[in-house]
């Protein structure tokens, strides 16, 4: 069971603060992260999962330093879809395999855990599409299983469930369920506040400092979302 820890954190974009003094513990289970359009989500979450460079403060993965948890491959991270190109010539397999990359296991584990991935999240037979001819819901289950592939402990997820219909919401969650069910600590940004008290354990509510902090039912309560995202009390 792994717990991340931030304590301090500050991300800067030249004048931009983004974050500041983020001290937070994200515990096994599911955490949200809810706030508005430029509150520091993806800040937290490139900063967790090493793509975004603090400029102070320190995150730690179960007890380590952040960028030694990532180098054994135990964060792995699922970008907002609308960073992956859908005309980049790729297939679902070539994606699912790049979760091996920090592998050291023999080729034959690699290929069981690629095979196991793309099944589990209901791909079986698209191996060899196109991802640009995949529906956004497909593509979002093409990166939680280049995730799964990677057998980290910990999933950081930046709004996986933005722009799919519900259906695909739906079955995109329960993917995550069983994965959080097996021990694994999940901190995935959204926007679907509706679907948080019964899907989240923990919810984190943001802008650019931690708001507010806690059971979902506790945190998301009118005083707070009136001052997250500026709706009436
Ligand atoms: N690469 C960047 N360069 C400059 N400013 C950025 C960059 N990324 C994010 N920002 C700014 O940092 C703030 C937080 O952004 P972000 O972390 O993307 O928030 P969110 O994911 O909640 O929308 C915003 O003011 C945004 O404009
Ligand atoms: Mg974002």
């Amino acid at each position: 069971m792994t717990t991340i820890t931030t304590q301090g954190l500050r991300v800067t974009y030249g004048e931009v603060v983004a974050l500041d003094d983020i001290s937070l513990t994200v515990e096994p289970g599911l955490t949200v992260l809810v706030g508005v359009n430029g509150s520091g989500k993806s800040s937290l979450l490139g900063a967790i999962s090493g793509s975004v460079r603090p400029s102070a403060g320190t995150v730690m993965v179960d007890g380590q330093p952040a960028s030694q948890a990532r180098a054994r491959g135990a964060v792995a991270y699922v970008p907002q879809l609308d960073v992956i190109d859908r005309d980049f010539p790729v297939t679902v397999h070539t994606v699912v395999e790049m979760g091996r990359y920090a592998s050291r296991a023999s080729r034959v584990e690699d290929r069981a855990a690629i095979a196991q991935a793309i099944d589990r999240v209901g791909l079986s037979g698209l191996e060899r599409r196109q991802i640009g001819e995949l529906s956004g819901g497909q593509r979002r289950r093409v990166l939680l299983a280049r995730a799964l592939a990677q057998q980290a402990e910990v999933l950081i997820l930046d709004e996986p469930d933005a722009g799919i219909d519900s259906g695909a919401r739906q079955t995109f969650y329960a993917l995550l369920r069983s994965f959080i069910d097996e021990g694994r600590t999940v901190l995935m940004a959204t926007h679907d506040l509706a679907s948080v008290p019964d899907l989240a354990d923990h919810a984190v509510v943001l802008h650019q400092r931690v708001i507010a902090s806690g059971k979902p039912r506790d945190v998301l309560t009118p005083e707070v979302l009136a001052q997250a995202f500026g709706m009436k009390p």
